[in-house]
């Protein structure tokens, strides 16, 4: 059968991006990856998909007069490589509504707290001052409004004592490593369907959508 096109949006390191790379070489996996678009021309993920033989390329929003017209050269981009499935894996810019509108249902962002605790930026020191003892990390649909949209799958991870921003961080990555597979394999077997309760994913068995990691 033929594999879902996904295009991933980067800003920086890339490391969910390689994970997606690495999770879409094995042959069994559903969705393949079609291109990697960064706003920020030095991004290391540039170079990491590259390596990997993936059609790597920079659209800054430095280049457009307004989001809108960003969103609408990203788009075109993503659709000329054929991509079924855009996935914002620190993506660091705001998107205008128009984005997430023409991609509904298309859209996935991953972030790294269990939403809908600690939206928006600085979200570890966010957990780090609210004093949680549980932390962890979001998949969800992209809806207009930051952070909104339905849930699809979340990985939760302690917060020790003596936990940085750093530490903390580093934690959830591993198990946003975990997560974003997962959930674009559910989206490329069209599980992923949406309810009046948000997203319920189809045919999995009871508990997949929530990961667990006592790792300190
Ligand atoms: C991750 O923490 C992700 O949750 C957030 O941005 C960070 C991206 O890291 N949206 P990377 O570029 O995937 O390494």
């Amino acid at each position: 059968m033929a594999k879902l096109k996904v295009g991933i949006l980067i800003s920086g390191r890339g490391s969910n991006m390689a994970a997606l790379i690495k999770a879409a070489t094995a042959p069994d996996y559903p969705a393949e990856i079609a291109c990697v678009i960064s706003n920020v021309a030095d991004a290391p993920g540039l170079g990491i998909a590259r390596q990997a033989g993936i059609a790597a390329m920079v659209i800054s929003h430095k280049d457009h007069p307004d989001r809108e017209s960003f969103d609408r050269a990203l788009s075109s981009a993503l659709e000329s490589h054929g991509v079924e499935l855009v996935v914002l894996a620190g993506f660091m810019r705001i998107l205008s509504r128009w984005f997430p509108e023409r991609w509904a249902g298309r859209l996935l962002n991953i972030h790294p707290s269990l939403l809908p605790a600690f939206r928006g930026r600085h979200v570890e020191r966010q957990a780090l001052s609210a004093g949680v003892r549980v932390s962890g990390c979001t998949v969800h649909l992209v809806v207009p409004d930051l952070d909104a949209g339905p849930i699809v799958a979340q990985a939760a991870v302690p917060v020790l004592p003596n936990d940085t921003e750093e530490t903390l961080s580093a934690r959830i990555l591993r198990q946003e490593h975990r997560l974003y597979p997962m959930v674009v394999r559910w989206f490329a077997e069209g599980r992923i369907v949406e309810t009046s309760r948000g997203v319920e994913v189809k045919d999995v068995p009871a508990g997949a959508t929530l990961l667990f990691s006592a790792e300190p």
